[in-house]
Formats: C-alpha cells, structure tokens, sequence
C-alpha cells in the first residue's frame, strides 16, 4: 500500500544536503510569501513536455538539456540569458540536421540555484565556515555573514527565477529564435573560429536545406515554426521548502505539479530509497530527472521506478547517466538493461559532466574536454550495442567566453584556466566548446540514424 502523499510528506523522511535555517519564523515568512505568488508554469506546459519526452522515450526525438550548473545573483544579466539560450539554439539545430528529428530543448535556467555539497564546510587557513550551498540559500563570499542561511534569498531566487523564464519565453516566442538567424549566428561564430573548417561541411548543408525550403516558399513568414520555438526550463529540486511552496494543485485536472520549473530532477546524492526528495517527486505531475551514477544498483533504481512511475507513463522519468569517462562503458549496462528488462518506457540522457571533474595542476576544478567527449561517446556505443535510443544530453556550459574546462578545438590550457573562471560551482562549457560536442554529438546522431535505416531496410 502507498501511503498518501502531500506537498509536506517529504517531512517524514530522510532529507539530506537541505540547509537548516536558524530563524524558524524568517523561514515561515518566506514560504508564505512564495505560496502566495503566481506559479511560474503552468501544468499543461509540463504535460506538453512530458508528451515531447515521450517521442524520446520512442526514440523519435533528442534532449538536449543545459546551461549553468549554478544560477547567481551575481551573473544575473540579460546578456548572459540571451547567451545560454542562443548557444542552446544552435546546438539544438546542429543535432537536428544531424539526426533528422526534433530535439527537445530543456534549460538548466530560471530556478537552478540550489546545490548540494560535498563537504558540509569550507576551511581557508585556520577559518572554517559552512559551505556555499547556492545563491538561493546562502552567499559565495567566503565570510560569515554571507555564509549564513538566510530564506529570503528564495524569494530573491524566485524573482530572478520569473524574470530569466519571461525573457526566454520572449525569446522563444518573439522572432528573436527564427531558424535563418540560429544558423547565421553559427555561421557568424565559425566565421571566427579555428575549428570551423572540420564542421563547415554539416553547416553548408544544413544553409543548403534552408535555401531550399525557401525556393519552395517555406520560410519564416510563411511557416510559424520556424520563428519560434519551443523552450522549457528545470532544475534540481533540491530545496524542498522553495520546491512546496510553489507546488500546486492543477484546476484543470486536479493533479498537483510543482510549478517552479516545466521539469525538475532528482542529484545524485539525494536519489536513494527512503529520500525526502524521492517522496516529493513522486506526487508531482512535472516530468521528472534523476541523476544515476555508479553507485547506484539495478536492484534500487526498479525500486525507485516503481515509486516515481507506478503507471509507466512514458516521459514523466529521464534517467541521467553521470558515471565518468572510464566507468560508462562498464557501470551503465546493467542499469540500462534492467530498465528496459522490466518494460519503464525512460528517456536515457547523457550527463558527461558530474563523473568527469578533476583538479587542474593550477588548482581549479576543471573537466577535460576529451574526457567530457569520451563518456558522450561510451553512452553512444553502449545504445548501439544494446539496440536503445541515445535520448539526449545533460550539460553545464554558458553562451560566455568563460575558460572552465580544459581542452575542445579553441584549446583551452590549464594555465589559461585562471583567465575567466567565474562558475559559482562547477565548471562549464564555454560557447565554443558547447558547439563543438554539438557537432560531434551530431556525427554521433548520424551514425544512429543509419544503423536505423539500415535496420528498417
Ligand atoms: C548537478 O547536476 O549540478 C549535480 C550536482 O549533479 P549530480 O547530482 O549528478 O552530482
Ligand atoms: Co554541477
């Protein structure tokens, strides 16, 4: 028997990485404002997002889910939303062409500012404070003040949260994601770029189909899709009391969905039987994300499956491979065997991120581009070699000109590290380096889409 589950029911249950706020009453104040506030989706955004993840679970559509691994205060810009979502854009029209279906375009944006931590506190010299656990718990700035837990900040988050979702539904919306000016920008961007020559080829073709469709009279203006687009953010829903505050009841169908994001997942580290975070998740009607790594058994992720998708609705659950270069072709398998041996319709993303993070010999945190490459890569070829839909990938990367991680075509240099280093958290790609994996994701796209039409022939 399941027991009932309500917005609060997470309460009952092992709750790890949630901050503890000193100023109950502060916290109260908080939540009730928020509770009070307009959602920021609407559920019938979500259910659409659920059903465009279902082509993926079918294997008839790509996810490509991204952007900073930590939203801030600090980088609040327009300029920087424009960025991340025009170098989405791009990506998302290079996969494509490539693999001849639409691509399901997800934003880690409008809400990601919570994040778990792997020490629970920081020491410089003899000083020791709690750790930055994200802009919508406490600050980055390594004093005490700034270090303490303060919920006002979720409203701040929420704020930021409403203006970032309304500029990029204008964005997507408005003009501005017309698919002539997307390959322009590409165009543009190779233009200057050192790699260009090894992708001009895809990008020729890709003009090519464009100047045909418009010889045929399909173009913007006569074809409203290719003005806009359609755009959805996420993030992970790891701050319980901000994720209940903004949960609820559809008065379409009655269901409950956790407005603050179209969809939201569940880390790495927060994922296990008996999780708080588990038993939040299970009563939203939000698609949902959750993180597997190699810790986690064939054996617990049915169990959590059965929990988060008793009716194995296909699109409400995208399981995110984080497992590491050197462990995807070995641990990832026997997960993705025992989903699809007992029937869960899930979409498999591809986080090359969280597994590949190492410390550079300057001292940063840092992820080697061929490293990023190669797990991207071992995710492919063990779909191949089990005859699954690659469904998409999970990326942290910005539409700046940050120097995060080492390595890709523009040859980012350990020494150069400390040029523009600003995440708030982990290191992303940088514009540059997102649209490189693009292409190479591409060519892998292209490999599938052959092994299929060879199978069909
Ligand atoms: C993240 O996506 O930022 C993250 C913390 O990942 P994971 O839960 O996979 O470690
Ligand atoms: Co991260």
């Amino acid at each position: 028997m399941t027991q009932a589950w309500n917005p609060d029911s997470w309460r009952n249950f092992e709750a790890r990485h949630l901050p503890v706020y000193e100023d109950a009453a502060a916290l109260d104040r908080a939540t009730g404002t928020l509770a009070a506030y307009p959602p920021l989706v609407f559920a019938g955004e979500a259910r659409a997002l659920m059903a465009d993840l279902a082509e993926v679970a079918e294997g008839k559509a790509f996810l490509l889910q991204g952007g900073d691994c930590a939203e801030s205060f600090a980088e609040f810009h327009p300029n920087n939303i424009r960025d991340t979502f025009r170098v989405l854009l791009q990506m998302a029209v290079v996969m494509t062409f490539a693999s001849k279906r639409p691509v399901v375009k997800v934003g880690r944006m409008a809400g990601q500012f919570a994040k778990p931590r792997s020490a629970p506190t920081e020491t410089h010299g003899d000083v020791t404070l709690p750790s930055y656990l994200g802009d919508n718990i406490n600050g980055i700035e390594f004093d005490p003040v700034s270090r303490r837990n303060d919920p006002e900040r979720m409203v701040r988050a929420y704020s930021q949260a409403a203006a970032t979702l309304n500029l990029l539904r204008a964005f997507a919306n408005g003009g501005y994601a017309n698919l002539r000016e997307v390959h322009r920008w590409t165009l543009d961007f190779m233009g200057r770029s050192a790699w260009a020559e090894k992708f001009s080829d895809v990008a020729d073709r890709i003009g090519e189909a464009l100047d045909f469709m418009e010889a045929c009279g399909v173009n913007p203006e006569t074809l409203p899709q290719l003005r806009g687009t359609s755009f959805y953010t996420s993030h992970e829903a790891l701050l319980l009391p901000y994720e209940q505050a903004l949960t609820r009841r559809d008065s379409l169908t009655g269901d409950w969905y956790d407005t603050s994001a179209h969809m939201v997942w569940i880390g790495d580290r927060t994922r296990f039987p008996g999780s708080a975070h588990i038993e939040f998740a299970r009563g939203i009607g939000n698609p949902l994300g959750m993180k597997c790594g190699p810790s986690l058994e064939p054996d617990d992720l049915l169990r959590l499956l059965d929990t988060l998708n008793p009716a194995r609705t296909p699109g409400r659950i995208t399981l995110i491979a984080r497992f590491g270069h050197d462990k995807v072709e070995e641990g990832f398998p026997r997960l993705l065997r025992a989903a699809k041996r007992e029937g869960h319709p899930v979409v498999w993303s591809c986080d090359p991120m969280h597994g590949n993070v190492v410390k550079s010999d300057s001292g940063f945190k840092t992820r080697p581009f061929d490293r990023i490459l190669r797990e991207v890569r071992g995710f492919f070829d063990v779909h191949r070699a089990e005859g699954t839909h690659a469904g998409g990938i999970h990326v942290e990367m910005t539409g700046q000109d940050v120097t995060e991680c080492v390595g890709g075509a523009v040859a980012i240099t350990d020494e150069a590290l400390g040029d523009r280093y600003h995440t708030h958290c982990d290191p992303r790609l940088n514009a540059a380096q997102s649209l490189e994996l693009a292409f190479l994701v591409a060519e892998m796209l292209n490999r599938e889409a052959a092994d299929r039409q060879r199978d069909a022939a």
